[in-house]
């Protein structure tokens, strides 16, 4: 029997980044690690990290200096630091000379050989730096190497089907820190998801940096795209929901549009960022889709399900930016309706095409853009939230809400909903009306019949 320790692992970033922490997790069980949710009682610390602006990745150093604090008064040193994800992968060894205190260094293409890598550290016994760095894209499929995914809480998971990026955006780092697209074969995706959903989970969100680009070997020398791929999932009995995330608008083929048609358990909900309204951003951008593409693909979308919504991704100030363009994105989001979206000041990442583009734009003008263009977003936002007040919608309760007596779930379109209703509704999917509204969330309740 193994030993009990307890390892804290911090997550920075997107939701690949949430299930590579729990996959993590998984292989770590078996060798006595518990989790832990703080650095404090920790005999492991993992940083799994995410490179995609610059503030991100500064974080990842600040903590490390925490971290070190920690390390130093454990009276034998005894501690294991480790940086994962994409700051790993894409600085692994300034990290290693910058930070030396830290043992482990791995890519989120390495951490199914954790166990060696913990074990090494062991043997290395307690010295100031185990140096463990671990940064390949090796031949094989890690997910062949991972253990079958323990039962996150609640009744709603994360299911990688495909991982990297080929689009090359020219503001972007995710095809050099996440490597080519690849898509896991069907087989070894429908068995996650129905293992899964045996244990309890109702809603499945497939995740991919580039997802609708799924193209899985389905064993019999042919290929599944998304769209078949998520006709299968919906066979599935006892499964209630399917969300994907996120999304390139030039690869939305007919067959995922048909598959929002036919397919009632795909929520009418899509995250398709365009990144900015202005066809000349776009085109430096590299994006591959005009402003009209982008809208022509929306309306074959809302054609197949009239209730989809949509949000996106914004980026202001990407180099050559002028007030037109910036314009352009204010109008793209008016005419779209974005019922949410994120959005961020260009952020210069070293190695990028963009990075070294003329015409860098001065922060000062790019936060102020940040700021209208958010402005709008949360105006539409709200609007959109009031418009639902008298409607009702399937819930899913997922769990306690603050107040005593009430209870929170997610709407279709992801909107946190409130609502008084006894416990043991949690974990299913109640028709409740909505009441009441706020800029991010729903009041609700209970529809008696
Ligand atoms: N600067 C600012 N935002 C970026 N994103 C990706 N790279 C950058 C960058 N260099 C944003 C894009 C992407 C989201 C995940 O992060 O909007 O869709
Ligand atoms: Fe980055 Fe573009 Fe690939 Fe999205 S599609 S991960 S923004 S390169």
């Amino acid at each position: 029997m193994a030993v009990s320790k307890k390892v804290f692992i911090k997550t920075y970033g997107c939701q690949m980044n949430v299930y590579d922490s729990q996959r993590m997790e998984d292989v770590l069980k078996p060798l006595g690690y518990e989790t832990t949710d703080g650095p404090d009682d920790a005999d492991m610390v993992i940083l799994n990290t995410c490179h995609i602006r610059e503030k991100a990745s500064e974080k990842v150093f600040s903590e490390l200096g925490r971290l070190r604090n920690i390390k130093k008064e454990r009276p034998d040193g005894d501690m294991i630091i480790a940086v994962a994800g994409c700051v790993a992968q894409a600085e692994g060894e300034e990290i290693v000379k910058r930070a030396p205190y830290v043992d482990m260094v791995f890519g989120p293409q390495t951490y199914h050989n954790l166990p060696e890598m913990v074990a090494k550290a062991h043997r290395a016994g307690n010295v100031a730096s185990r140096g463990i760095l671990n940064t390949d894209f090796p031949e094989e499929d890690k997910f062949d190497h991972l253990p079958a995914p323990t039962k996150p809480e609640g009744y709603t998971a994360f299911l990688s089907i495909q991982e990297g990026c080929d689009k090359f955006c020219t503001y972007c780092v995710v095809p050099y820190t996440r490597g080519s697209e690849f898509s896991r074969p069907v087989a070894q995706v429908l068995k996650e998801a129905r293992h899964l959903v045996d244990q309890g989970i109702l809603e499945l969100t497939l995740l991919g940096q580039n997802v609708n680009a799924y193209h899985g070997d389905d064993g019999n020398g042919s290929e599944w795209g998304l769209g078949r791929l998520i006709r299968e999932l919906a066979e599935i009995d006892g499964l209630k929901r399917i969300r994907y995330t996120t999304s390139y608008p030039a690869e939305v083929d007919q067959g995922l549009i048909d598959a929002h048609r036919d397919v009632e358990k795909l929520m009418p909900y899509l995250h398709l960022p365009i990144q900015s309204g202005s066809n000349r951003v776009l085109a430096a951008m590299n994006r591959n889709h005009t402003r009209d593409e982008y809208l022509r693909v929306i309306d074959d979308l809302k054609t197949a399900r009239p209730d989809l919504a949509l949000s996106s991704d914004f980026i202001v100030g990407f180099p050559g930016e002028n007030e037109r363009d910036f314009e352009d994105s204010l109008d793209i989001i008016r005419q779209v309706g974005f019922i949410q979206a994120y959005s961020f000041v260009y952020s210069a990442r070293p190695g990028t095409p963009a990075a070294v583009m003329d015409l860098q734009v001065d922060k000062i003008v790019a936060n102020e853009r940040l700021q209208t263009l958010q402005k709008l977003l949360n105006d539409i936002q709200s609007d959109f939230n009031q418009s639902c007040i008298d409607k009702e919608f399937p819930i899913l309760l997922e769990r306690l809400g603050r107040n005593e007596g009430q209870l929170v779930g997610r709407s279709p379109y992801m909107q946190p909903v409130h609502v008084d209703a006894p416990v043991d509704l949690i974990g299913q999917i109640c028709d409740l009306k909505i009441i009441s509204a706020r800029p991010n969330s729903l009041g609700a309740e209970l529809i008696i019949k």
